[in-house]
């Protein structure tokens, strides 16, 4: 029997799944993340022997100064930039994600996002709301179709892999990728086109999403210079991470109509918003609910338990990272 402390109170059966599994769980009932000096006081005084965390919570050196008896942090997401991984290697603590538990949710979030700009829902939503509407007008709020149109994959991990599949499958669009590695069965099975050079795919692409892990490599990875090598129609989705894009640079492109619009479910400075950007008409944005589906938050839900569960048991957990 282990002693696991939980972040926060997260849905779906992984909490229940603990306690069967004869855990003893403490469970941080407030309904918002902790400071990190609540999250340091409560490891370091409650001789825990793992912990179930949150993107939210920071775990770095100073957590794992006040937690010498966790061995373990499971945490409740895809992504794991809220982590030190390289700090809990050299002081082999195994550190676990829940990959593939979100990966249609994620997907299915993304081109909802990059279709809710091609075809106005917000803007003409907002008209409604603001009292506007006079009638039908054959010049109002004229948007895009995305049939024919090409979309540039970055990152063609399960999430890009999900979304090509559903662009090809269902919207007949042209898709391009680029990744570190060439994703073959992408080409077979969906005729996606890798791009060795980042800045093609940027160059072509009528719209962009991200699908990267956040890291040195990819902090900014859209900049000030590659969103002017875009398309001025261009329209650029972010469902990854907030820091992969330069949030002052697009801001400043949309406000010189650069490209045609941003949708964005991540920020830089979470919760936080760059200046001026929830001014933009040109813009969506959501409160990082992309995996907010009931069936995603189970399944993350439950390989976050079962994670913890395999490490306790002696067994190696099925997603480790690093
Ligand atoms: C959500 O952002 C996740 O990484 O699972
Ligand atoms: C998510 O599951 C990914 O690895 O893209």
């Amino acid at each position: 029997m282990a002693k696991i402390f939980v972040t926060r109170h997260v849905p779906g059966p992984g909490l229940q799944m603990l306690k069967d599994a004869g855990h003893e769980l403490k469970i941080n009932e407030e309904d918002r993340p902790l400071t990190e000096e609540e999250f340091n006081a409560e490891l370091s005084s409650g001789e825990y022997d793992g912990v179930l965390s949150l993107l939210t919570d920071k775990i770095d050196v100073k957590v794992f100064d006040s937690a010498p008896s966790v061995k373990v942090f499971s945490n409740y997401a895809v992504g794991f930039n809220n982590i030190d991984i390289g700090e809990a290697k050299k002081r082999g603590i195994v550190i676990s994600n829940t990959p593939g538990t979100s990966t249609n949710a994620v997907a299915e979030f993304t081109i909802a996002l990059a279709m809710n700009i091609a075809k106005r829902v917000d803007e003409g939503d907002q008209f409604i709301r603001d009292g506007k509407y006079k009638g039908w007008n054959p010049n109002l709020l004229i948007g895009e179709e995305i049939l024919n149109k090409t979309w540039g994959l970055i990152g063609a991990g399960r999430i890009g892999g999900r979304v090509a599949e559903i662009l090809h499958k269902g919207f007949g669009m042209k898709i391009i990728y680029h990744d570190i590695k060439r994703n073959e069965d992408l080409e077979k099975d969906f005729g996606a086109e890798f791009k060795e050079n980042i800045e093609d795919l940027i160059r072509e692409s009528d719209i962009i999403s991200l699908h990267v892990l956040l890291d040195e490599t990819t902090k900014h990875l859209i900049n000030k210079e590659r969103i002017e090598m875009m398309k001025k129609t261009a329209v650029l989705v972010n469902t990854s991470r907030g820091p992969v894009v330069d949030e002052v640079a697009i801001v400043s492109a949309l406000q010189n109509k650069k490209i045609r619009g941003f949708a964005t479910d991540v920020y830089e400075l979470e919760p936080s918003l760059a200046e001026g950007l929830k001014e933009l008409p040109n813009v969506v944005l959501t409160p990082h609910i992309a995996s907010a589906t009931e069936e995603a938050r189970n399944a993350m839900s439950v390989q976050a338990a079962e994670n913890l569960i395999e490490f306790f048991a002696g067994r190696e957990p099925k997603y480790i990272v690093g």
